[in-house]
């Protein structure tokens, strides 16, 4: 496999969507149609993962169990590999997607305390293996994320969102611990800075993974 694969982590309101905008309109002129965006669950392309997405997001079905959950996550990031990432990768692009893999090891292995290693398992199956290139991982405390989605997203408070404290501090626990494990993959971000410096700290990052000197 060929291209670059880099996704963006850390817990909610940390910033993700935000900086990772704000990056993708830096990278557009200089990668064109090498660029690919997308992100999970769901995805760009991919009708049966976005379908996938409705069901596991829907705040009217409280009644899924944990590991439904995990293996309907498993099963998206199946299908948006098969449809939008691997293709992609085989063409030679950039691939930069708004969460994956560590995502479901964090909030179910972590938050809904289904373990690490079992979740780790059932991606293991999805994914054959595949795993990014980088991850940024936008490091923030828990409440700090939350309390910005309580001041300015009121409107798109989903299941997860409304977890309680507790929840969101073992996510981010989880997310400590792979960042651990995994040193060299995993870019630390930190995301409680002004908006600007967080978008430069991740672009100056990213840099020498993508070949771009500027
Ligand atoms: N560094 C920052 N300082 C202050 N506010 C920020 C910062 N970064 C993002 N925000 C604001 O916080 C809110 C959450 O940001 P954003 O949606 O990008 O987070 P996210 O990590 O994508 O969250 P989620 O996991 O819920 O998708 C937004 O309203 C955004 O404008
Ligand atoms: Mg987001």
């Amino acid at each position: 496999m060929s291209g670059t694969f880099i996704t963006f982590e850390g817990p909610d309101g940390a910033g993700k969507t935000s900086v990772l905008r704000a990056i993708v309109e830096r990278l557009a002129p200089l990668l064109g149609d090498k660029l690919v965006l997308t992100r999970e669950p769901g995805g760009k392309d991919s009708q049966v993962a976005e379908a996938i997405r409705d069901v596991v997001l829907d705040p009217n079905l409280p009644s899924m169990d944990a590991w439904t959950e995990a293996l309907l996550y498993a099963a998206s990031r199946r299908q948006h590999l098969v449809d939008t990432v691997l293709p992609a990768l085989a063409a030679d692009k950039v691939v930069v997607s708004d969460r994956y893999v560590d995502s479901s090891i964090a909030y179910q292995g972590g938050g809904r305390r289904l373990g690490i290693e079992a979740v780790t398992e059932i991606n293991q199956f999805a994914t054959k293996g595949i795993m990014p290139t980088a991850t940024i991982y936008l490091d923030i405390r828990p409440e700090v994320g939350l309390q910005r989605i309580q001041e300015n997203r009121q409107d798109e408070i989903n299941r997860l969102d409304v977890e309680k404290l507790s929840f969101h501090q073992r996510v981010t626990d989880a997310y400590h611990q792979l960042a651990t494990q995994y040193p060299e993959r995993f870019l630390i971000i930190n995301a409680e800075q002004d908006l600007a410096d967080v978008i430069t700290d991740t672009w100056t990052a990213l840099m020498p993974i993508l070949g771009i000197h500027d």
